[in-house]
């Protein structure tokens, strides 16, 4: 290609912004001139380095801006180790039709069983899929509404947590919520109730969320409405945590055994 046109094409690449394009157009002119590659087919390879370039752009925008605290991906969730977590049920769960449905999930059980891990893969298998999410614990939402109350900006902090497609509300049962703060869930809830999903992660029971929340009347109506469309997971088994610990531990014992 004339080393001016060229330049002009990479130009006006860049000016519209095309930079995928503009930095393939190279390669792929080559390999044009030197195969039978046709004029659609030589436009069409490139426009789609664009598109792939666009997706994976946006992909990482969503998953930055849902704020999860680690990723993890349900790819490496082991079944195996968690037996009481339902397989075919986090896979049915991934297609994420509960999105579209506007569906809950709610991952129940102690520490360390993988309720985080799970909210979260789930959350970036949505991002990826053009869903917006945002993560957040319940005590860092409740924080966040209590300082916008202080400087009149409660209705748009409100809108952040219940405009994404997907709310993730992790660790609700491990600090004590004040009266306020259980309004606050409340009021999160029943907008985003039919408008949009929400999974939520708990150490504790349902009949113990009145305790948590100060006020069984707030808590049994936001259970009402998490629970009426919604799939739960009661998580019961060892902490994973505590596995590569046990591990060590076991090897320990073995290597001071062989001392005797
Ligand atoms: N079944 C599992 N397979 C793989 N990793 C797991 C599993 N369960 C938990 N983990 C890992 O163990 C750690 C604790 O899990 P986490 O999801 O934070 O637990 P929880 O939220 O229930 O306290 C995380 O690093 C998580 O990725
Ligand atoms: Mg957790």
């Amino acid at each position: 290609m004339a080393t001016e046109g060229y330049e002009k094409l990479i130009m006006d690449l860049k000016e519209l912004r095309l930079p995928a394009m503009a930095d393939m157009l190279d390669s792929y002119a080559k390999q044009a001139a030197s195969s039978s590659m046709s004029y659609v087919d030589f436009l069409s390879v490139l426009v789609s380095e664009e598109v792939s370039r666009k997706e994976r752009r946006s992909i990482e925008n969503r998953i930055k801006s849902a704020r999860f605290p680690i990723l993890k991906s349900l790819d490496d969730f082991d079944y195996a180790f968690q037996p009481s977590v339902n397989r075919k049920k986090v896979e049915e769960l991934s297609s994420l039709r509960f999105i579209d449905n506007r569906e809950n999930v709610l991952f129940l059980g102690p520490p360390g069983i993988g309720k985080t891990h799970l909210a979260t893969g789930l959350g970036v298998k949505a991002c990826e899929s053009g869903y917006k999410v945002l993560f957040t614990t319940l005590n860092d939402m409740v924080s966040a509404l209590m300082a916008s109350m202080a400087d009149n900006s409660f209705p748009s902090k409100l809108r952040t947590f219940i405009q994404p497609s997907l709310l993730v509300i992790d660790e609700v049962g491990y600090l004590p919520v004040s009266k306020e703060g259980a309004n606050f869930l409340f009021q999160v809830v029943a907008k985003q109730y039919e408008a949009g999903s929400i999974i939520l992660t708990s150490n504790r029971s349902f009949a113990d969320w009145g305790e948590i929340l100060g006020d069984s009347v707030i808590a049994s109506a936001i259970l009402d409405r998490l629970l009426h469309h919604s799939t739960v997971f009661n998580i019961r088994g060892d902490s994973y945590r505590l596995r590569e610990k046990k591990k060590l531990m076991g090897k320990e014992e073995k290597e001071n055994s062989q001392h005797y």
